[in-house]
């Protein structure tokens, strides 16, 4: 079977950078950024980007070129006696279980478009933002109802294959993204005491870093570049064979890394500002952006598109989610695209309520400490990743090989490659053994 490649390279750059650009950078990076003491986190992100994120990156590209294949067929390419295929399932179960809260999320922007395209955002004193957020979210009706409109929105785009058309529109809203954080971040860093934000960012304690934290960070860098599902996997298969993968990976990995610190100079000088507490949690955002239209002329109408382009940002991202399950269910079950859709998308509801229920009805509901939203992030964010990425380590590095990885990177010594004795050291040994150590320590296994 002849597959098409991307049209375009810029196709193929939009439809990655539309998968990782989405609510990791703008909602969770800075709340993660804050729970973990600020500065001294970011650099161990920004390490685990360039050191483990960007060459696995690599990794999925050349691997998806090279078979032409997706997930689960590109394993069983290479090496069809043994069962690496699982890592394939592995992936789509964890791209299950994100889509379930991640959709959760999405329907908390889409309250908040319809609260800010009203005035009533704006119209709300700063330090009763958190109060309000909290309402919203406890709440049963609008944040179920929420949830289920942004899995239908997805579930549409995914069964009509109008998928292309949204990138179409992604080339010209994301720009206007990017234009509307370069203005907040003027708003946000000429704040009277903004300047206590700036240092949060940039001036660091690293006595405020544990293991934990080192987790979330490397975990985080999965998650923000779409790493470890099989989709970076799958678009590599569309690539061209004279693209230059390592150009495309590198664009992707700086896109998705500036939007997020942008996003964070957007929060933090505000959070100090205002005096929030910039540890606390999922509602970061929610609750220091409105604060800012408020103090914007038109902030009404800033506020309204904001939330709405971060609504399609993360749009972006739940279709490559729910592409992976849906084309995974089509080629194991055999199913018709809309049958399967529609199944894994009710699955995927399902799944979210007690995401939803987390933050109200069921928020006394904890196991060991964590609610069922805790769970699914914590075992998504810092386990099922980690193991996705070191599956791919281990396949490209030991069981295919880095030669062979290397050859198809360079499209067979068309391109130079100076770094390919630091990429084979690092797929080969230095990020499955960090991944590996870092896992154990989470776990317990190591600090016993
Ligand atoms: N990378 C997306 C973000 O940063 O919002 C989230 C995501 C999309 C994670 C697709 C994983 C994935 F497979
Ligand atoms: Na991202």
């Amino acid at each position: 079977m002849k597959r098409d490649t991307f049209g375009s390279r810029l196709g193929i750059l939009a439809a990655a950078a539309g998968s990782a650009i989405g609510l990791g950078n703008i909602w969770k990076f800075p709340y993660i950024t804050g729970k973990n003491g600020g500065a001294a986190f970011i650099l161990v992100y920004l390490v685990c980007i360039t050191l483990i994120g960007l060459p696995v990156m690599v990794s999925e590209f050349v691997l998806g070129r090279k078979t032409q294949a997706n997930a689960v067929g590109a394993f069983k390419k290479i090496e069809p006696r043994k069962p690496w295929f699982l890592s394939g399932y592995l992936a789509t179960l964890t791209a299950f279980i994100i889509l379930s809260y991640y959709t959760m999320i999405a329907g908390w922007i889409l309250s908040y478009i319809g609260r800010a395209a009203t005035g009533k955002l704006v119209s709300i004193e700063a330090a009763n933002l958190g109060a309000y957020f909290e309402s919203i979210i406890g709440g049963t009706f609008e944040p179920l109802l929420c949830t289920f409109v942004i899995i239908v929105l997805t579930a549409i785009i995914v069964i009509s294959g109008i998928k292309d058309g949204v990138e179409k529109y992604c080339k010209i809203l994301m720009p206007v993204l990017l234009g509307l954080l370069i203005l907040l971040m003027f708003r946000s860093l000429t704040l009277e005491g903004a300047s206590k934000g700036i240092e949060f960012l940039f001036k660091p304690d690293f006595s405020q870093l544990t293991t934990q934290s080192v987790l979330e960070a490397l975990g985080h860098s999965f998650f923000t570049l779409s790493l470890g599902m099989g989709i970076i996997l799958t678009y590599g298969s569309y690539i061209d064979k004279n693209e230059n993968i390592i150009n495309l990976a590198i664009q992707v990995t700086i896109a998705d890394t500036v939007i997020a610190l942008m996003a964070g100079l957007v929060i933090f000088p505000a959070v100090f500002a205002y005096g929030l507490e910039p540890g606390q949690g999922a509602g970061l955002i929610f609750i220091t952006l409105p604060a800012v239209f408020r103090e914007m002329p038109f902030g009404t109408f800033f506020g309204a598109l904001f939330f709405t382009l971060i609504g399609i940002a993360a749009l972006t991202s739940t279709i490559s989610l729910l592409e992976v399950i849906v084309s995974f269910a089509i080629e194991e079950f055999n199913m018709h695209r809309k049958k399967a859709t529609i199944l894994v998308s009710t699955a995927i509801f399902l799944l979210a309520i007690p995401s939803v229920l987390s933050f109200g009805l069921w928020s006394n509901i904890t196991i060991l400490g964590k609610t069922f939203f805790g769970w699914f992030d914590f075992l998504t964010s810092n386990v099922l990743l980690a193991v996705g990425g070191i599956l791919v380590c281990i396949f490209v590095g030991w069981v295919w090989g880095t030669k062979n990885a290397i050859a198809e990177i360079t499209s067979d010594g068309q391109y130079q490659f100076k770094q390919q004795g630091l990429y084979s050291f690092i797929i080969r040994f230095l990020a499955p053994a960090a991944i590996l150590l870092i896992l154990l320590n989470s776990t317990g296994i190591l600090s016993k």
